[in-house]
């Protein structure tokens, strides 16, 4: 059960509880065209996952995979949390992503790569020439670098496919990636790096990003330097070139450390690397998140039951056959593109299209030209994407003859209004959609309908996946009942192959996070007493479709991208000026939720505005670009409890102009309404109520 801490910590801001409501929609049913040949297409898969049939459910998936050798065991959950999947089993997941589908598949197109600036043509990696260029760079790692399995590599790339040939050629030699995304600025990668123990650091040069150079190695040698600081030393970044033998970068390479890999492979032109079999078991990545601390954790996947999550979800919920042109727009340097353009549809023998550059380069029409050139006919995004492409182009699509049996969205709750143009507008009233709801820590979804089966309701994730038993349980660890319209935090009551195995080097930090809130006896060795908790507000419909509202912790999702409140404010407190910082969360119309920043100065400094930009500087600097704040607010003081806990709820109602509710008892209550002042000017405050079917978050206690 919650500690004291998780109380208080519970009265403070969340997404959730500024979360936007909206009414119970109509169900929408999916084209009959989309059933005839959909992948999941019997209802009896339903039975075959029920509870009953748990954990042996999961043999479904893992029989979608090649093992070298098979498992005896499909869960041992002997330790709770620490679950192991597929005992026994060994398998390679380059081998399952690459070269077993080279017998059937070797002359169609993996990958297909469309590059940023429009004039430079599109190409495709056939599965054969993927298996020749993964092996040599596998090659490259083991010999030049002498890597070994179990080692770590932290990869901070932007979206070329030199990342995920990348990522391939570790998996062959069951070399741990950790991939960070590419917009992060190299201090946030030289940290993780250091987290992870990687000696080896793998870069591009630079990259296109609405219609200008990125120049990305500057960010190595900052990220050698924080990572140095925090006790790991670098000892070889690899650096591959956007264009062969041109460089993008105005950085020169530093001798003996830096190389670029196109100048070593001429030294393994050829070279062909075993896959090592690996132990179901083994680490096969890490993907470092936002928590409710300031420091990222790294979430620790697993090889066996990952890739049979991924594979099977990817398989029956975004309907991947190897004749379909499936095109996912999110950035591989998140888990949306670890499970769902990389492993989960290569898995597959899918072509998978691979976009380097923003939806709305040069222009709107940009991803309906992208989508007829090639024919894509399954198509996955975020609903910021789709709020953005609508608001700069609300019919750009209808000038493209394109068609989409399938789209995805994921990352963010959808507004009804926005679920109507993707389907109406986008979808042309053909394809079916997927709300998709999961998280880093998953691997793979947990909610989503089953896109054949059942009905879509605009605005709900749906109900959960095969296999996945969830529960919304209120604050006190009761369970809030379907249809009561009351809100809670919803729970995974069973494991699954997808969860990550462990916090990297932080046992302790896995079973905190996730399992103490509600596990009912520690001593247990029933994985019914550990309840995963998601750390996501939601609401279950007596249907039995859940709506997510939001994260109900510290963690802000940007623009579907993680930021963690606590994160943002660490970098704020390394300016010398600043006496305090609070970060909260603002609703925006685009990208659902932004961090705003009040700041308080340290007594003498009165150049507010100075401090404000560096504030911003600061932050782009520590995390990276998408941590830009809506606004930094330089504020006398900051509204405190009388013990002197920053009361970030207060501050998050008047950047939302919602009502701040009772702050007579704080120790400083006066600042509230200077501070309200300042932000919303002298008007009266405005609340903004949700509709009387859905009760705020935190209501119903
Ligand atoms: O709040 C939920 C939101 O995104 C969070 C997870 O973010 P991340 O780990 O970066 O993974 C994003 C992609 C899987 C969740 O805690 N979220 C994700 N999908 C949805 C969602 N919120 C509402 N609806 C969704 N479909």
């Amino acid at each position: 059960m919650g500690s004291p801490q998780d109380f208080e910590r519970g009265t403070e801001v969340s997404e959730a509880q500024i979360a936007v409501h909206w009414k119970e929609e109509e169900f929408v049913h999916p084209p009959a065209k989309f059933i005839g040949q959909a992948n999941l297409a019997n209802p009896d898969v339903v039975e075959r996952f029920n509870e009953e049939h748990f954990p042996e459910c999961y043999r479904e998936y893992a029989d979608m995979l090649t093992w070298n050798q098979y498992w005896h065991t499909t869960l041992d959950a002997g330790n709770p949390p620490f679950w192991k999947w597929f005992v026994g089993g060994k398998l390679n997941a380059c081998y399952n992503c690459v070269d077993r589908n080279l017998a059937k598949y070797k002359n169609k197109a993996a990958l297909i790569f469309v590059p940023e600036p429009e004039d430079e043509a599109v190409y495709a990696l056939t599965y054969q020439e993927l298996f020749v260029r993964v092996n040599e760079v596998a090659a490259v790692l083991r010999d030049f670098c002498g890597l070994k399995t179990g080692d770590r590599v932290t990869v901070h790339m932007p979206m070329i496919p030199e990342l995920p040939i990348t990522m391939l050629a570790c998996a062959r030699l069951g070399i741990i990636h950790s991939v960070v995304f590419g917009g992060f600025s190299g201090e946030a990668a030289g940290l993780r790096a250091a987290d992870s123990g990687s000696r080896v650091m793998i870069y591009a040069d630079g990259y296109y990003r609405n219609g200008k150079v990125v120049d990305h190695k500057p960010g190595a040698d900052n990220a050698v330097e924080v990572a140095g600081q925090e006790g790991q030393k670098i000892d070889k970044i690899l650096v591959w070139r956007r264009h062969q033998g041109q460089n993008l970068s105005t950085k020169p390479m530093v001798k003996g450390r830096d190389y670029f890999i196109d100048d070593v492979l001429k030294d393994f032109k050829g070279c062909r690397v075993d896959p090592v079999a690996m132990d179901a078991e083994a680490p096969l990545f890490l993907m470092y998140t936002s928590g409710t601390t300031g420091k990222p954790k790294g979430c620790q996947h697993r090889t066996g039951g990952y890739l049979a999550y991924v594979t099977g979800t990817a398989k029956y919920y975004q309907d991947i056959h190897p004749e379909d042109v499936y095109w996912c727009m999110a950035d591989i340097g998140w888990i949306t593109g670890h499970s769902y353009i990389v492993y989960g549809p290569l898995a597959l023998a899918g072509t998978s299209v691979l976009y380097e550059g923003v939806p709305t380069y040069p222009d709107a029409g940009r991803p309906w030209r992208i989508a007829e050139q090639l024919d894509v006919n399954i198509f996955h995004t975020s609903p910021t994407a789709i709020r953005m492409l609508r608001k700069a182009g609300p019919d750009e699509p209808k000038k493209y003859k394109y068609h989409f049996k399938h789209m995805t969205t994921v990352g963010e709750p959808i507004e009804p209004e926005a679920w109507r143009w993707y389907y109406d507008v986008v979808g042309k009233r053909e394809a079916v959609i997927v709300d998709t709801w999961w998280q880093t820590e998953n691997g793979g979804f947990l909610c989503s309908t089953k896109p054949a089966l059942n009905p879509m309701k605009p605005g709900s994730a749906g109900p959960p996946v095969l296999g996945i038993f969830p529960m919304i349980y209120d604050e006190q660890g009761n369970e809030v009942p379907a249809g009561s319209g009351r809100a809670g935090n919803i729970c995974i009551r069973n494991p699954w192959p997808g969860i990550m195995q462990t916090v990297w080097k932080d046992n302790n930090r896995f079973v905190s996070q996730y399992y103490q809130k509600y596990c009912k006896d520690r001593n247990s060795k029933d994985w019914r007493d550990w309840p995963y908790f998601a750390a996501d507000g939601a609401v279950l419909a007596a249907d039995g479709y859940y709506r997510i509202l939001g994260r109900v912790d510290d963690v802000i999702n940007v623009a579907g991208h993680r930021l963690g409140t606590k994160e943002l404010e660490s970098a704020c407190l390394t300016l010398t000026d600043v006496a305090e910082a609070a970060v909260v969360p603002v609703v925006d119309e685009i990208k659902g939720r932004v961090p705003e920043v009040y700041v308080s100065l340290k007594a003498g400094v009165s150049d507010g505005e100075r401090v404000g930009r560096q504030v911003v500087s600061t932050l782009e600097t520590i995390i990276g670009k998408i941590a830009r704040p809506k606004a930094v607010h330089i504020v006398p003081d900051l509204p405190k409890t009388r013990s002197g806990k920053i009361m970030r709820r207060v501050l998050a109602a008047i950047s939302n102009t919602m009502d701040t509710g009772d702050v007579t008892t704080l120790a400083n209550p006066d600042v509230v309404e200077q501070i309200r002042q300042q932000i919303q000017g002298k008007g009266p405050v405005i609340t903004k109520e949700g509709p009387e079917d859905v009760k705020r978050f935190g209501e119903n206690e």
